[in-house]
């Protein structure tokens, strides 16, 4: 596995444990609606900075733009494919935050799940097909690179101040949804 994959799998990780700790939110009974617009919020933060900004900026930026350029898929391909689901969460995380705003809970819950159905398969895909095909595409020394445009661009998007809130933020959440 190169180092760049690597790195994309890692956050793989990080989105599905969150995914996981949102479903609890939803069906939990626990809190009170006030309470859980707060958790709402802040998680309405962690996918637009974490999951979009961070995590679909570094595939969409450099891992993507990488595959064009070794196997001439664009449009239609497998990569096509991925870019209309990035697009596709954008829109649920938009009306999630729109519902938040409106609060309204019930709407909101119903784009929470479909995002995070539309997240958990388009997360399989990449893991068991994309990514298989980058490092079968991709030598040692190309994913090399691509990490260190990763690392940059992570510090640019985000920030280590950003990262331990982000961190500190997910240990909380589950914590209070055990
Ligand atoms: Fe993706
Ligand atoms: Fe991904």
């Amino acid at each position: 596995m190169g180092k760049a994959t690597q790195d994309l799998r890692k956050e793989h990780k990080s989105i599905l444990y969150v995914l996981e700790i949102v479903d609890k939110m939803i069906s939990s009974d626990s809190k009170k609606d006030i309470e859980k617009i707060k958790y709402y919020d802040e998680l309405i933060y962690f996918l637009k900075v974490f999951a979009d900004k961070c995590h679909h900026g570094k595939e969409e930026n450099f891992l993507f733009e990488e595959l064009v350029n070794a196997t001439l898929l664009k449009d239609g391909g497998p990569i096509g494919v991925m870019l209309k689901e990035h697009a596709e969460g954008r829109e649920y995380i938009a009306l999630m935050d729109e519902a938040i705003k409106d609060r309204n809970l019930a709407r909101f819950n119903v784009n929470a799940i479909k995002y995070s159905q539309l997240l958990k398969n388009h997360i399989t895909k990449e893991d068991n097909v994309l990514f298989q095909l980058a490092d079968e595409l991709l030598d040692d020394k190309k994913q090399e690179q691509l990490f260190e445009r990763f690392e940059q661009y992570e510090e640019r998007v985000i920030g280590h101040g950003v990262h331990e809130k982000l961190h500190a933020m997910i240990h909380r959440w589950a914590e209070d949804f055990k």
